[in-house]
């Protein structure tokens, strides 16, 4: 038995994507017979391409062609699959937000959620009414589509939750739980806006527990003043959410004030 644990993401060796200038990433392998009816490709480049593509060969190896090759492959994948992901944000974004643009902030927040996402503190906007903080969730969420990792994500109000997680006959709402709760990045947009009960504190709690005790970053939205979290959630929310969270504050005025026709 091997004396150390190799994580399964580093046991196919030979692809540097890093080295190769590619986003790293989960892609499909090139077909050698694409370089071989190319003006450059030869018999002896292919097989050097296939000794790299299964990790007996390096980089060095190869010759310039032979690399361009295996890069553009590579880079076209990672283009391919970036546009995936926006188009599936796309489909799923509300319309209102469809506009919004990340902050080069929100940029490094995502970028650092999908290369590391256990070292990368979840995100708790604040701010009154109007002052853009669905707005601003919803574009770090874009930020998380363009970056062409495949990252999970979902975003629900509150109040939506809690009423897809009320117990219903037919419905196995612990699944439903279950799967909310280890979503890779959860946007949970309105917290504290509806007086908790016993039940939704519960729920609320269970959700933001399991998240902090997994390392696992999320997206909060609350026009709680932070002074008063913990009469609004509860102190057992309130103390998690302040240690696993960096606070974005927005201020200034209702924005949708200054859209009235
Ligand atoms: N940075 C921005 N640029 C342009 N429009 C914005 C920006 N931020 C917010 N808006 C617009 O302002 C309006 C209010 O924003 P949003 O709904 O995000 O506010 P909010 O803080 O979430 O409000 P609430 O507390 O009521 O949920 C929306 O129409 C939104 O599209
Ligand atoms: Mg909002």
């Amino acid at each position: 038995m091997p004396d150390q644990w190799t994580p399964p993401s580093q046991r196919r060796r030979g692809i540097d994507f890093t080295a190769l200038g590619v986003p790293a990433g989960r892609y499909v392998l090139p077909d050698v017979t694409d370089f071989l009816v190319g003006p450059t490709g030869t018999q002896d480049g292919a097989a050097r391409i296939n000794a790299y593509l299964s990790g007996s060969a390096t980089l060095d190896s190869l010759q310039p062609t032979e690399v361009a090759f295996i890069r553009d492959h590579f880079l076209q994948a990672a283009e391919e699959q970036r546009q995936k992901c926006v188009a599936y944000f796309e489909t799923k974004v509300p319309r209102r937000y469809a506009g919004a643009q990340p902050t080069a902030i929100a940029a490094a927040w995502a970028q650092s959620v999908v290369t590391n996402p256990d070292d990368t503190r979840s995100l708790l906007i604040v701010g009154p009414t109007g002052t853009g903080k669905t707005h601003y969730a919803y574009s770090v969420l874009r930020a998380v589509a363009e970056t062409g990792r495949t990252t999970g994500w979902a975003a629900y109000t509150a109040a939506d939750l809690y009423a897809r997680l009320r117990p219903r006959t037919g419905r196995d709402s612990e699944a439903e739980f279950e799967n909310i709760a280890d979503t890779d990045v959860l946007f949970i947009d309105d917290l504290g806006a509806a007086k908790l009960t016993e039940w939704t504190e519960e729920v609320t709690y269970r959700l933001i527990n399991h998240r902090y005790e997994q390392c696992r970053p999320g997206i909060f939205t609350s026009n709680v003043p932070p002074q008063q979290l913990r009469d609004a959630l509860g102190e057992r929310i309130a103390s998690r959410l302040t240690e696993m969270c960096e606070r974005v504050a927005l201020k200034g005025d209702d924005r949708r004030k200054g859209m009235a026709a």
